[in-house]
């Protein structure tokens, strides 16, 4: 399989000049403040957004070397520091000890600490944004922060009236993840002045990107072998209904789906209960037909740069497309 490395070579100096633009803006007064903060820049994940955006900047930039300009690192912060942000608050909301293979950050200092970490950063970030004075960007990414607030709470809710339907589930996953992503592969044309038609593309396409990227985040929760660094089993134990689990519920009677909805609650205090639903997934096809769904948002996102002429760039969004559906961390 194609290595993330490879795919981020063609923005290599984009990439690396976005990391210096982080570390020169984002730091904070007091020490605990300055611990807490270098944990989180730390222990950041793969980088999915900051490479789409300087992928799609490069992809779409009229003269080559714009890419590498202030307004494309600025991109990628915001998009990257939200992300960031939104996952400090997601492992309180989870109760969640462990994030990439490393204590959270409410598992170190708490989740009122941690809290307060998700604030400063995400008003960090606007006030680096507003001081630039690039407000079509700032507008652009900062403007859709709420999307994920509601597919959170709405992933909540329905968690906890278990009515989780596939309208639901696509409409969470799409609020919570592929929004990010599309407005991450969006702003990187933004940034480069690329026409409105083309900015909407690249939203759509870091969309269909985005939805393929939870699925397989999902499947990859029942796949024990799992490199991701959170433990296996989480959304069950959390009574989560994601896609593999819905396509058998899809498939039941009322008594049936009763019964597996009875079991789902007891996979909170009992991890055998979790091992079994699992195994019984996995049995009856679930991970199979979800990851056909996925391929589906990866074939639609694909399609999407068939307007742009072959590149480095665009053959690396494609080998991303490629990516996110084999990944296995
Ligand atoms: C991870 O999903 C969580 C998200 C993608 C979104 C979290 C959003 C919030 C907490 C709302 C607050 C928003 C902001 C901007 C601060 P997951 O739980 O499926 O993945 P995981 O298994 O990695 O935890
Ligand atoms: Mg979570």
């Amino acid at each position: 399989m194609i290595t993330l490395d490879a795919i981020r070579k063609p923005v290599e100096r984009e990439l690396e000049a976005y990391e210096a633009f982080l570390e020169r803006q984002f730091t904070a007064d007091g020490d605990l403040l300055n611990e807490m903060l270098r944990h989180a820049l730390s222990s950041r994940g793969k980088g999915v957004r900051p490479l789409l955006v300087c992928l799609s900047a490069a992809m779409n930039a009229r003269t080559a070397g714009a890419a590498g300009g202030q307004r494309v690192s600025l991109a990628a912060m915001l998009v990257e520091m939200i992300h960031t942000a939104s996952l400090i608050h997601d492992d309180v909301i989870d109760e969640s000890d462990e994030r990439r293979g490393k204590p959270s950050v409410n598992a170190l200092w708490q989740s009122r600490k941690a809290v307060i970490l998700g604030d400063y950063i995400l008003a960090r970030n606007m006030a680096i944004g507003l001081e630039s004075g690039q407000f079509d960007l700032v507008s652009h990414i900062c403007g859709r922060m709420a999307t994920l607030c509601e597919g959170e709470l709405l992933q909540d809710d329905c968690a906890a009236k278990q009515n989780t339907t596939r309208r639901s589930y696509l409409d969470i996953i799409y609020k919570k993840t592929a929004s990010l992503l599309g407005v991450s592969a969006s702003a990187g044309a933004l940034a480069v002045g690329a026409t409105r038609d083309k900015v909407t593309t690249m939203r759509r396409f870091g969309e269909s990107l985005g939805m393929a990227f939870q699925i397989q985040d999902d499947i990859l929760d029942y796949t024990p072998s799992a490199a991701t660094g959170k433990p296996v089993g989480n959304d069950l134990r959390e009574g989560k209904i994601t896609l593999p689990l819905l396509m058998l519920l899809e498939k039941k009677d009322e008594a049936e789906r009763k019964a597996l909805l009875e079991q789902l609650k007891r996979c909170a205090t009992d991890d055998k209960e979790v091992e079994a639903l699992q195994q019984l997934v996995i049995e009856e096809g679930g991970l199979r037909e979800a990851q056909a769904l996925m391929q589906g948002y990866i074939a639609q996102a694909v399609r999407m740069l068939s307007e742009y002429d072959d590149s480095p760039y665009r053959s690396s969004l494609i080998h991303l497309c490629t990516f996110v559906a084999e990944r296995n961390n």
